[in-house]
């Protein structure tokens, strides 16, 4: 009987991609997916640092494992991601339960640390180990995919912005040799994936390894796009300081890579900007919009903000409103400042939490209402939906949108489909599409 594995997957998509690969990982080492930690005899929490919020939760959801632990003692309990590489044995000492703690760069390891808590110790691996770790996993198995993956092309950062956890948990920027994420697209292609995103902490930073010298990322989207098979490219997430010309110039001259950017700018204010470490204004910021858009003047925006930030006053606040007026955004994610220990903002005065409550609500509702008026602007246009699952109607299937967005549609084609549709409606979180006669 094969043992069971349990794991719960917070954070970015980054943690999605690592959770994948622990699972098989773990697969090498006589392990099986469990959908319920009941069945599990390894639980693994794929955990997240980037808030408070998120640390919390790991801690409380560990707090609910002990019933399970008495009820069975073999079960182990592991704490994975950028909470573990944060708080490394400091999570054994606070939550007893945990058996292993493994940062984001040590999943390799993985089987050999769960040996070692199988023979009743404890094991802690928070290295930056000079390998490629992701060299040294599995290759991905063959069950019924999904049509898109994703496909971890660099991690870590070197921007410390002053209120991140990334550069501290993810460590420095490594890029991956173009030879091995090749191979990895390809050998997806061949398991039926027609869409791959490319991650990244900061993803169009990438210098991998080429044939002759480093290539960036443009270069590695433009290779991509190559394999036969392949139908979508998409990347995330992205530094304004990185988004070089080559990778403007791909918006517009590479039909793979889909129209939608996540280019997360954080405030409107320049005064902020500079506290938080950005090394760009939002001017700069705004004309590099301006050129991307001439590119591609139909790209859909996507980006972070945070406001709150220490210092911020009103006037701040409002240059943020201002700039997303003038930008426009498809969707996008706002957060509240959340004080990272060991990041240099946490040293600095905080804002009220009532004022910082109130910006958000304001910020929100006007993204709401750009987000809105975008999907509303794609009604009666043509698009290309990649089928992915099955919809809550019979007969319906749901996919996304060249633009990322969820659209719903009557079809009796499969998953996989590029299925193209008219866009018929606008509803809260998705659209409604109609596949066209005579196609
Ligand atoms: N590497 C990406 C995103 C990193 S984290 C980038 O540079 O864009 C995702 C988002 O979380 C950030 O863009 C930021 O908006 C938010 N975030 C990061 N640290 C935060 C903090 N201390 N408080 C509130 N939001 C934060
Ligand atoms: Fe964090 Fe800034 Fe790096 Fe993004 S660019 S991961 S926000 S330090
Ligand atoms: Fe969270 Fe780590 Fe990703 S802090 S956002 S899981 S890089």
């Amino acid at each position: 009987m094969p043992r069971k594995l349990f794991i719960k997957t917070y954070g970015c998509q980054m943690n999605v991609y690592d959770s994948e690969r622990m699972a098989e990982a773990m697969g090498a080492a006589g392990y099986e997916q469990t959908a319920t930690a009941e069945e599990a005899d390894m639980i693994l929490l794929n955990t997240c640092h980037i808030r408070e919020k998120a640390a919390e939760k790991v801690y409380s959801e560990l707090g609910r494992f002990k019933g399970l632990k008495a009820a069975n003692p073999d079960l182990k309990i592991g704490v994975a991601g950028c909470v573990a590489q944060a708080e490394g044995e400091e999570i054994i000492r606070r939550q007893p339960l945990v058996d292993l703690v493994v940062g984001p760069q040590s999943y390799h390891r993985l089987p050999a640390m769960e040996a070692k808590v199988r023979d009743g110790g404890r094991a802690v691996d928070t290295d930056f180990p000079e390998e490629d770790k992701f060299a040294h996993l599995p290759a991905r198995p063959l069950p019924d995919r999904a049509p898109t993956a994703f496909l971890t092309v660099q991690e870590g950062c070197d921007k410390f912005c002053a209120f991140c956890v990334v550069p501290y948990t993810r460590g420095a920027e490594v890029s991956r040799p173009v030879a091995r994420i090749l191979a990895e697209a390809e050998d997806l292609v061949t398991r039926g994936v027609r869409e791959i995103t490319l991650l990244g902490q900061n993803v169009n930073a990438y210098h991998g390894e080429g044939e002759v010298g480093p290539w960036g990322l443009a270069r590695l989207i433009r290779r991509l796009a190559k394999i036969d098979g392949l139908a979508r490219i998409r990347f995330t997430t992205s530094h304004p300081n990185d988004m070089e010309d080559d990778l403007i110039a791909a918006h517009g001259d590479c039909p793979k890579l889909m129209p939608y950017l996540h280019l997360p700018v954080q405030s409107g204010s320049d005064r902020i900007l500079k506290r938080m470490n950005r090394k760009h204004t939002a001017e700069q910021y705004l004309r590099l919009i301006e050129r991307i858009r001439v590119a591609r003047p139909d790209l859909l925006l996507s980006g972070d903000f945070i406001v709150g930030f220490p210092e911020e006053t009103e006037a701040d606040f409002q240059a943020t409103l201002d700039l997303v007026e003038a930008v426009g955004y498809g969707q996008a994610y706002s957060f509240k400042y959340s004080a990272r220990p060991g990041t240099p903002a946490a040293e600095r005065a905080t804002v009220d939490p009532d004022v910082a409550d109130d910006r958000l609500q304001r910020l929100q509702a006007l993204l709401k209402r750009q987000q809105i008026a975008a999907q509303e602007a794609m009604v009666g246009r043509n698009v290309t939906v990649l089928l992915e699952k099955p919809g809550r109607l019979p007969g319906q299937m749901i996919g996304k949108s060249d633009y990322l967005h969820a659209v719903h549609v009557t079809t009796d084609q499969p998953r996989g489909t590029l299925l193209p549709v008219r866009i018929a409606a606008s509803s809260a979180n998705s659209l409604a599409g109609e596949t066209m006669t005579g196609l």
